[in-house]
């Protein structure tokens, strides 16, 4: 257990902001080495962050009474079929294709790297509770013990959502101004 941990770190330590110090979050949206893929990976980043939101917001109604279990069951399910099965994918080509590049490009960053690779194992066995969690959910939803079903799921996807927001933005604030500081053609993206 470290300070970097997901559940415990509030963003990088000093020796992880070299690049972040020059490159602060102000100056990405203009930078001409913000290419394409940056910019496509950036809008996948919002793309789980609100739809995050949006199955939690979800969650909330329903165990507030304010929708159906039906209408919840329908729009829900493939919803959140969607979410986890893409922080797979997006978990691995990160891990495979992109992180190994930027470990050889920039050494001073290789322990942020090591975490960001950490984390992605944390959130994986998150993402297996909400799976079970939910199962639960959807199967005891006609039955008297929807409540405890409810309860549980509820914290262990807010759990898997506190920790991908934190994970989201470490990684954008050590990743962004490495491919502003060399750019997407020299890093090899
Ligand atoms: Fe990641
Ligand atoms: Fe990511």
């Amino acid at each position: 257990m470290t300070l970097l941990d997901l559940d415990r770190r509030t963003g990088w330590p000093e020796d992880m902001r070299v690049l972040l110090d020059l490159y602060p979050r102000e100056v990405w949206p203009a930078h001409a080495n913000l290419g394409r893929t940056a910019r496509f990976w950036l809008k996948r980043h919002d793309m789980f962050r609100e739809l995050g939101g949006a199955l939690q917001s979800a969650t909330a109604q329903f165990r507030e009474g304010l929708i159906t279990p039906s209408e919840f069951q329908g729009w829900f399910a493939p919803r959140l079929q969607f979410f986890l099965s893409g922080l797979n994918d997006h978990h691995h080509i990160e891990d495979h294709a992109y992180f190994p590049l930027f470990r050889a490009a920039e050494p001073r960053l290789v322990r942020g790297f090591e975490v960001l690779e950490n984390d992605h194992d944390v959130i994986h066995q998150s993402i297996e509770k909400v799976m079970d969690a939910a199962n639960d959910l959807l199967r005891n939803l006609q039955k008297d013990s929807l409540q405890r079903s409810a309860d549980h799921y509820a914290d262990v996807s807010d759990c898997l959502l506190s920790g991908l927001i934190r994970h989201l933005d470490d990684e954008e604030d050590l990743i962004i101004p490495l491919i502003l500081d060399r750019s997407e053609e020299k890093l090899g993206m």
